[in-house]
């Protein structure tokens, strides 16, 4: 690959997933390896620049993690931040301790030499002449001793050493956190460590990816033929378009209708891909066979589980009438590679199964192509975009696989999820309306199995609720509830009670993640 690289260390920072995106805004290639690998292992990997994360442990613990010493030696540059720069402090003859007062959040950092690391963060912004700016400070310990070489070219009121540099080896510790955005000049300071000491080149753009993707998916799939199957979530959308530019017949998605979508969707989908792209796509509309899989549970797993099983059948018979097939794409991101390769997290309780295509290359001995694997949502996002993918469908809000089933609750028929698609897409209609779609992790409705008494005209009813659901979220882990505007509120409710039959009342769900989910079931 033809750019310069990064390489970020991880020390098991809850930053360092955040530190890799800094530095992939700046147009730099970055990738996120274990804290362990061996340093020949990083000399073969020819990065410009290594940047230590973060970490939770204390450097002097017992089992603390480390990396190879021979990190410090290789010739090239190294920013280590908070545990990193004590690390390398340590590691060089420096010495760190426990500081009496720890230091948690926003403080004054002041600027002692701004030639190199902090170049132009005196300048304008909010210091206006004075040799100070906000930073972000996480830690109990702290170097105390610099080690032999270094100086220190930052401090605050707390610490002394807030950080160091050894200009001629090009070594560079800082204690705070540049890749939060409460550290105003975060950005800035980053930039200066991957252009100014790094010499990096800003090459990583979505053309130079594209390019990148679409060359690597020739070299892989060769003269052979190769399936995707699409959803119109924007990873598979993307994924196949980009292999779709490589290997352009040859490639076929195959999209299931599983009468879980929402109002529209089948259509829409089909649309985007068969009529304006051009796509070759073999289209299932496979309604019956769902629902009646579906028949009579109640069991949010147990739908989960059907789900994923009839899909798996139906795309493998799909597939299977291709013939020829030896390739299967799959919109995999950055973040589920690092998650499945990191050694040292243990397995997460699972609170619910996600099945979405899991266990299809497995069960088809398919090849997988994953063009997407080295790419955050935000990049895919603008590698959608450098593809023409439209823009509602760049945007579209996260849409579980088990789709609307799951928000049916207790068990699914056709005329539960008649009424719920019909408020949905009330739903759907006023936050585009309102212009949150973007602002907004996920928004959608949901139908409970309760009834309760309402009364339109002079008849009573005994109908069904409908709980409207909104949250923000970074990344659908945690959840607050979005503050929806009242007025919102009220034009979706009078909305839905109006125009959908057999619903009476809406209510708004005020719950954050955790302890709810997003999701109801
Ligand atoms: P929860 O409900 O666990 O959801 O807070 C977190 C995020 O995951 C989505 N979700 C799913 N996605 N298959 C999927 O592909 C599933 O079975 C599934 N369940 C939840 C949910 O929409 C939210 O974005």
């Amino acid at each position: 690959m033809n750019h310069d690289r990064i390489i970020v260390l991880d020390f098991g920072s809850q930053y360092s997933m955040l530190i890799a995106r800094k530095v992939r805004e700046a147009n730099v290639y970055c990738e996120i390896v274990s804290h362990d690998i061996p340093a020949h292992r990083i000399r073969d990997m020819d990065p410009k620049g290594i940047i230590l994360s973060g970490g939770p442990a204390s450097v002097y613990q017992k089992g603390a993690p480390r990396c190879d010493p021979e990190v410090f030696r290789l010739g090239i540059p190294v920013l280590g931040i908070c545990y990193g720069m004590q690390l390398m402090a340590m590691e060089l003859g420096g010495t760190v301790t426990r500081a009496m007062k720890g230091e948690y959040g926003k403080a004054d950092l002041f600027i002692d030499d701004d030639t190199d690391l902090f170049y132009g963060i005196l300048d304008g912004g909010e210091m206006h002449g004075t040799p100070s700016t906000l930073c972000w400070m996480s830690h109990g310990d702290s170097v105390e001793t610099v080690p032999p070489g270094f100086d220190v070219i930052a401090h605050t009121p707390n610490t002394s050493n807030a950080a160091i540099r050894n200009r001629a080896l090009r070594l560079y510790g800082i204690q705070f956190h540049p890749e939060v955005v409460h550290t105003r000049r975060g950005n800035e300071i980053l930039r200066n460590f991957l252009f100014r000491i790094c010499g990096a080149r800003p090459t990583w753009t979505p053309a130079a990816f594209v390019d990148y993707a679409v060359e690597k998916v020739r070299q892989q799939v060769g003269d052979g033929r190769a399936v995707i199957a699409l959803s119109g979530g924007v990873d598979s959308s993307t994924a196949a378009l980009l292999v779709q530019r490589a290997i352009g017949d040859r490639l076929t998605g195959i999209f299931v209708n599983n009468g879980l979508l929402r109002k529209g969707e089948p259509e829409r989908v089909l649309s985007t891909f068969r009529d304006h792209f051009k796509l070759n796509v073999l289209y299932v509309d496979a309604t019956k066979s769902f629902l009646s899989i579906l028949r009579g549970v109640r069991d949010p797993e147990e739908k989960r589980r059907r789900i994923g099983h009839e899909f798996i059948r139906i795309f493998e018979e799909e597939a299977a009438k291709l013939g020829g097939v030896e390739f299967l794409v799959q919109g995999t991101l950055y973040p589920d590679v690092i998650e499945s390769t990191a050694a040292d997290t243990g397995p997460a309780a699972r609170i619910k199964s996600h099945h979405n295509v899991g266990g299809l290359p497995e069960k088809m001995h398919l090849k997988l192509v994953e063009p997407l694997r080295y790419l955050f949502k935000d990049e895919v996002r603008k590698v959608g975009l450098e593809l023409k993918l439209p823009e509602d469908m760049v945007w579209r809000q996260p849409f579980p696989g088990p789709g609307l089933a799951v928000r049916v609750i207790g068990t699914v028929t056709r005329e539960r999820l008649d009424i719920l698609r019909e408020a949905d897409a009330i739903v759907q209609e006023e936050i585009a309306g309102a212009g949150l779609i973007r602002h907004l992790w996920q928004s959608f409705a949901v139908l409970p199995v309760i009834r309760s008494v309402g009364v339109m005209g002079d008849e009573r009813t005994y109908a069904y609720p409908i709980v409207l659901r909104a949250v923000t979220s970074e990344d659908g882990m945690t959840a607050d509830w979005a503050r929806l505007p009242y007025d919102l509120i009220e034009r979706i409710s009078n909305r839905i009670i109006n125009e959908v039959p057999h619903v009476n009342r809406v209510v708004y769900d005020v719950s954050s993640k955790p302890p709810a989910t997003i999701e109801w079931e």
